[in-house]
C-alpha cells in the first residue's frame, strides 16, 4: 500500500511534480499525505490527514522556487492509525524519509536506538528506519555507506526514498515493493508505479529487489545492497498506452472501467486467436511443460481469485486436477508441489504481497510458475518463469472490474492453448474462441441497458443492509464476485454462496424482503430455479440475472436482468456486467465515493 513520490531536478516546480505524482498514486492509499521539499537551505515539511486535497490546502500560500529535491507520500495505514503524526515523510535528526511496505524488525531497531538516546513520537515502523539512517550517518562519514548499512539491517518489504537535510541528493531503495525512476536529462521523477510518471518522462528505470540508488547533480547511480556493487541501469521505454489513465466524461474510474470492457477484452485477445487457435507468445517457451502438466494450481487474491473460479470447470475438462488457492492461504499450504505442477499467479497489479509470497514458495518447491498480470514489468511479471499480460489498460478504481473480465478472457485463451497441446482442439473449443472474439460487440450492445436496470434495482435495494448472492457450478464465481464488489464499495453486507448450500444453514436468514441476487446458468437451470422458489417461498426479494429463455425464473423474480446469453464459457463475462453495475449504483445511491472505498487501497502490497 501507500504511494511514494520523489523529484530531483532543475526545470520543474518541485511541489507541482510531487502533487501530480501523488494524485496518480492516491489509489494506493488515501488516509493521509505529506511532503518534504528542500530548495537550497529551505525545507518545507507539511502533512495532513484524509485525501490529498487537504495537503494541497495546507500548501496554499507557500512560496516555492523551481528545482531542488523533494519527497512525498500518500498513505494506507499499516502501523498506527491515520493521523498527521503517523503520516509520512518521517523526520529523525537530519533525515526525511518516506516508505512503502512493512519493516518486520522495527521493534528491535526501536529498542537499539532508544538505548542510544533516540525518542519516537509515532506508531510507525518508518520512523525507526529514518532514525536508523540518521544514527548510521553519525557512525559513517559517507552517507552512501550509512544508507547501505541501514538497508542491510532491515527485514521485511520496502520501497524507500529519503534525503539528508544538508545534502543535495535523494536516496532510493527497493525490496519487494515497487519503485520506478523517470529520467529526463538532468531531472529525475520517482514513483511507486510507472503510471504516475506519465506526465513527466517516457524513459524509466525500474529498481529491482535489493537495489538502491543515489540521485543528484551527478545523475543516477545504481547499486545493490546485497553485495555493495555498482550496477548498470537499464533505461526502458515507457508504455504509451498507460497514459490514458484519466476519468474522461465519467464520474468515477470504476464506471469508466466498466464501460471500457468491450475495448479491454478486445485488447486482451487481439492478435492472440489465429485460425481458430490461441497464440500466446509469452507461453511459447513452456509449451512442453504445459503439454505434460499433471496438476494446475491457480493462486490469487480477491477478484483475481474469483476470475480463476470462473474457469475452474473449463480447466478440469483437461483431465488434470485443478486447485484454486487464495494466495493468503497458499503461502502457508503444506501441500506438496508434485512433478508436473503448473502454477498460475494471477494479479492485476502484479504487486500483491500474498501472491508474491506464495510465488516464492512455489518456485522454491520447483513448480513451473506462470504469471497473468495487467501491469507490465510488475514484480509477478518479472519473477515468474513466463506469463501472459492482460493488456486491459490501467485499472485505477479500487474495485476491480475490467481486470476481472480480462483475466477470464486470458484464462480462456490459456485453456485453449493447453487443450490443443494435450488433447487437440474440438469444435466446442473453436466455438469458445469465436464467441470470445464477438464478445466485445455483445458487451457494447448490452451495457447501457444493463446500466439502466442496475440503477433502478439499486434504488429498490438502497435500504438493505444484508443480502445473499447465489449461484451454482459454472456461475459460482459470480456469486462470490458480486458479494465482494457490493461489500467493498456499498458497505452492504453481501454473502456469496453456492445456492445448493442454502438448506444447510443460510436459508435461516431469509425472511420477508431479504434481498437475494441469483445467477441462472443454462447448466443446472432447474436446480437453481428450485433454490429460487425456496427463497421466494420465504418472502425473499429476488433479483435474477437470467437469459431470455428462462421464463419461469423471470416470473418469480421481483426484478431481473434479462440477457441474451451466449453458449460458451465466454458468457460469464457478459453475466458479470450486472453485478459490477449493481454494486456501482448501490454505492452511488448511498452517496459513497466509489473509487475510494473506506479502509481499502488498490494494491495490497503488505501481508
Ligand atoms: O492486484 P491484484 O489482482 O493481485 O489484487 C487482488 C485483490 O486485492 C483485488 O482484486 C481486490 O480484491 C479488489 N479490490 C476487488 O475489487
Amino acid at each position: 500500500m501507500c504511494g511514494i513520490a520523489g523529484y530531483f531536478g532543475e526545470k520543474e516546480n518541485t511541489d507541482k511534480v510531487l502533487i501530480s505524482i501523488l494524485e496518480k498514486l492516491e489509489y494506493r492509499g488515501y488516509d493521509s499525505a505529506g511532503i518534504a521539499i528542500k530548495q537550497g537551505k529551505k525545507i518545507v515539511f507539511e502533512k495532513a490527514t484524509g485525501e490529498l486535497k487537504n495537503l494541497k490546502e495546507k500548501l496554499k500560500g507557500v512560496e516555492f522556487e523551481k528545482g531542488g529535491l523533494g519527497i512525498a507520500h500518500t498513505r494506507w495505514a499499516t502501523h498506527g492509525k491515520p493521523s498527521v503524526t503517523n503520516a509520512h515523510p518521517h523526520r529523525q535528526g537530519r533525515v526525511y524519509l518516506v516508505h512503502n511496505g512493512i519493516i518486520e524488525n522495527y521493534k528491535e531497531i526501536e529498542s537499539f536506538l532508544k538505548k542510544r538516546g533516540y525518542k519516537f513520537s509515532t506508531d510507525t515502523d518508518t520512523e525507526k528506519v529514518a532514525a536508523l539512517f540518521d544514527y548510521n550517518l553519525k557512525q559513517e562519514k559517507d552517507s552512501q555507506k550509512a544508507f547501505e548499512k541501514t538497508l542491510k539491517a532491515l527485514r521485511g518489504a520496502f520501497a524507500i526514498v529519503a534525503f539528508v537535510e544538508d545534502e543535495n541528493q535523494l536516496f532510493l531503495a527497493r525490496l519487494s515493493s515497487p519503485l520506478v525512476v523517470g529520467v529526463s536529462e538532468k531531472d529525475f521523477y520517482i514513483a511507486s508505479d510507472a503510471l504516475a510518471l506519465s506526465n513527466f518522462s517516457k524513459r524509466v528505470i525500474y529498481l529491482d529487489d535489493f537495489d538502491y540508488a543515489l540521485v543528484g547533480g551527478f545523475g543516477f547511480r545504481h547499486f545493490s545492497f546485497k553485495d555493495g556493487k555498482q550496477k548498470t541501469s537499464k533505461i526502458e521505454d515507457f508504455d504509451e498506452s498507460l497514459t490514458s489513465a484519466e476519468k474522461g466524461n465519467f464520474d468515477s474510474f470504476m464506471l469508466k472501467e466498466i464501460y471500457e470492457q468491450p475495448d479491454s477484452i478486445y485488447s486482451s485477445i487481439a492478435g492472440r486467436i489465429k485460425n481458430g487457435r490461441a497464440v500466446l507468445g509469452g507461453l511459447k517457451d513452456v509449451e512442453k511443460e504445459l503439454e505434460s502438466a499433471k496438476e494446475i494450481h491457480f493462486v490469487a487474491a480477491g477478484t483475481s481469485f474469483n476470475a480463476t473460479l470462473a474457469v475452474k470447470d473449463l480447466f478440469e475438462s483437461l483431465g488434470v486436477p485443478v486447485f484454486n488457492l487464495l494466495a493468503s492461504e497458499a503461502k502457508y499450504s503444506k501441500a506438496r508441489v508434485r512433478e508436473g505442477t503448473v502454477a498460475f499467479f494471477i494479479s492485476q497489479s502484479g504487486e500483491t504481497a500474498d501472491t508474491k509470497e506464495a510465488l516464492k514458495k512455489y518456485k522454491e518447491a520447483g513448480a513451473l510458475c506462470l504469471g497473468i498480470t495487467n501491469t507490465v514489468a510488475s514484480s509477478i511479471a518479472r519473477e515468474t518463469h513466463a506469463g501472459v499480460y492482460n493488456h486491459a489498460g490501467p485499472e485505477i478504481s479500487v474495485a476491480s472490474t475490467k481486470a476481472f473480465s480480462s483475466q477470464i478472457a486470458v484464462l480462456i485463451l490459456i485453456y485453449a492453448k493447453i487443450k490443443e497441446l494435450k488433447l487437440g482442439l474440438e469444435r466446442k473449443d473453436k466455438t469458445l474462441l469465436k464467441e470470445l472474439q464477438i464478445l466485445p460487440d455483445i458487451l457494447k450492445k448490452e451495457i447501457k441497458k444493463i446500466d439502466k436496470k442496475a440503477k433502478e434495482i439499486a434504488k429498490a435495494l438502497k435500504k438493505a443492509n444484508s443480502m445473499y448472492t447465489l449461484a451454482r457450478a459454472g456461475e459460482l464465481a459470480l456469486a462470490f464476485e458480486s458479494a465482494l464488489k457490493i461489500k467493498e464499495i456499498s458497505y452492504i453486507h453481501a454473502e456469496g454462496y453456492p445456492s445448493g448450500e442454502l438448506k444447510h444453514g443460510p436459508i435461516a436468514l431469509i425472511e420477508k424482503d431479504f434481498p437475494v441476487l441469483m445467477f441462472f446458468g443454462n447448466e443446472l437451470y432447474e436446480k437453481t430455479f428450485s433454490n429460487a422458489q425456496e427463497v421466494k417461498a420465504r418472502g425473499a426479494y429476488l433479483i435474477s440475472v437470467l437469459d431470455k429463455t428462462h421464463k419461469d425464473a423471470k416470473k418469480i423474480s421481483d426484478r431481473y436482468f434479462e440477457l441474451n446469453y451466449i453458449k460458451s464459457k465466454a458468457n460469464i463475462i457478459l453475466q458479470s456486467l450486472p453485478l459490477q453495475l449493481l454494486a456501482y449504483h448501490l454505492a452511488k445511491e448511498k452517496g459513497l465515493n466509489v473509487d475510494k472505498p473506506r479502509n481499502l487501497a488498490k494494491s495490497v502490497t503488505v501481508e
